[in-house]
């Protein structure tokens, strides 16, 4: 019998699912980790604690289900995007990784403005310059660590970096080169102009594959467990392959995910206007397929945040249970989920996480739903831009937070919009999972995996609370609108 894997190399973990030819899922497991932040506005992580966790994954999968041990046909990883690896000319990591929700480099967002002016960047790469996308992450390196700027032989992101210690190739994919904000999104190629404008070698790029090509076969440690003939396939950014593994393949359909960040994606058949930079525009699994997608920095990771904070010890179920006991609008409570910042609506790094409106009747299941609704506010941001490019026929929900019945109810009934759960609801691991089956040959194309595997489990509908959160939606707005001066002042003190 033949075995297909698909892991997600994420921010808070390592994700891992077998699929067996006939479409079921035979073994999982997950290994946790966080990232180091050294500094307000500093994310890390060691590219070594992606692969620990990835060896450490396979082996408890193939324990818990001898019969895959060796016979893993085909392999993809989806990984969070953005996030730089710097490798030496002896494939050595030169530092930690910069991940995606880092903001440090601000500077170097001017600086690519200053360089390439909006409009040109927009014509090039269809995308804005954002602190979390990868080049102001090279120039921050080039202007604060010159000398591991001068090491540098080759950038990539960290499913590439799992395929490298697998295979020894180095290459990325067409969905984690879209989110560089080096790769013309429209022409689907590394983009020249950006390269001269601001001096960067076109060497230290990698090769840029379709998510379902073979990178090779796999090599070393990892051949006793997945098997000598397993193969690996390029696999894909993590929202692009939540997206795959949530059946999207037609314009129309939309995913919302919610995991460490939140994100709104609608797939389609092609750009048809200018890029604007309301929304990001990246290749979907190939250079000639593209999605929009809204991101939010701190979706699952604010309710984390909470919970760590505030209420380590109690489970996440009986937060919802708290939070199910409040009521819409959460006592007059908002939460601005801007942990992080935030990218979609507002690109502002300097954005702040609130509680607004606290009084000394707010109790613990006003603040948890105050933490639900503030993120579906977000994503009801995110919905909005999106909207503006692409029609949404068909929502479907995935990730973490999407396996809470209340948050879900919160989100349909903050959007006004039906939302779907498929049977599976894996995201990324699964996504890359129908990479590497339609890859290696073991499916004829991502519609046959997808419709082999998934269907539709349970559709939330919204319900009354609809038309209440309406008030409650324009405060959290005007929220932020009010705090947006006094975000940066507190920053600098
Ligand atoms: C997308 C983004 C995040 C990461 C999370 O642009 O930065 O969703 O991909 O891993």
């Amino acid at each position: 019998m033949d075995y297909i894997m698909g892991i997600d190399v994420g921010t808070g973990g390592v994700k891992l699912l077998v699929i067996s030819a006939e479409g079921s899922i035979c073994t999982q497991a997950t290994v946790s980790y966080s990232p180091d932040l050294p500094a307000p506005g500093y994310s890390e992580q060691d590219p070594e604690v992606w692969w620990r966790a990835v060896q450490e994954a396979v082996a408890i999968a193939v324990d818990k289900y001898p019969p895959c041990r060796g016979n893993i046909k085909a392999l993809a990883c989806s990984g969070q995007m953005h996030s730089s690896v710097f490798l030496d000319s002896n494939g050595q990591v030169i530092r930690k990784a910069i991940l995606w929700n880092d903001t440090r480099t601000t500077a170097q967002t001017k600086e690519i403005y200053d360089k390439m002016g909006r409009d040109r960047l927009l014509q090039n790469v269809a995308n804005l310059a954002l602190e979390g996308f990868t080049l102001p992450k090279l120039l921050w390196l080039r202007t604060n660590e010159p000398d591991n700027y001068k090491r540098l032989y080759k950038l990539i992101m960290p499913k590439d970096y799992i395929n490298y210690r697998l295979t020894g190739r180095i290459a990325t994919d067409c969905s984690d080169g879209a989110g560089t904000l080096m790769y013309d999104v429209l022409r689907g190629c590394w983009s020249e102009e950006i390269l001269a404008d601001l001096d960067i070698s076109r060497d230290i790029l990698p090769e840029v594959l379709a998510s379902d090509a073979v990178v090779g076969n796999v090599k070393g440690e990892l051949c006793r467990l997945l098997g000598d003939n397993c193969v690996i396939i390029a696999g894909g950014a993590d929202n692009s392959c939540a997206a795959v593994g949530s059946g999207m393949n037609h314009s129309g359909q939309g995913v919302i995910s919610i995991g460490t960040s939140g994100t709104v994606i609608a797939c389609m058949d092609r750009i048809k206007e200018t890029p604007r930079g309301q929304v990001h525009l990246f290749n979907y699994y190939h250079p000639d397929t593209v999605y929009a997608m809204g991101c939010m920095l701190s979706a699952g990771e604010s309710l984390n945040w909470l919970k760590r904070t505030l209420f380590e010890d109690i489970s996440f179920g009986e937060m919802d249970r708290l939070a199910e006991a409040s009521s819409v609008g959460s006592g007059g409570v908002i939460f601005l989920p801007y942990l992080f910042g935030e990218r979609t609506p507002h690109n502002d790094p300097y954005a702040r996480g609130m509680f607004f409106g606290l009084t000394g009747g707010t109790g613990k299941g006003d603040i948890i739903r105050s933490v639900l609704e503030g993120v579906a506010f977000g994503i009801r941001d995110m919905y909005e831009c999106v909207l503006k490019l692409s029609s949404v026929n068909e929502l479907i929900i995935t990730g973490g937070g999407a396996k809470s019945d209340l948050w879900r109810q919160i989100i349909a009934d903050v959007l006004g919009k039906e939302l779907k759960v498929n049977n599976i609801s894996e995201g990324p691991a699964l996504g890359a999972a129908f990479l590497a089956a339609v890859g290696s040959g073991a499916a004829d194309s991502l519609e046959d995996i997808q419709g082999r595997i998934l269907s539709c489990a349970n559709v939330t509908c919204p319900g009354k609370n609809s038309v209440d959160y309406e008030p409650y939606y324009r405060l959290y707005r005007d929220v932020y609108m009010a705090n947006k001066d006094l975000f940066k002042r507190i920053g600098t003190l």
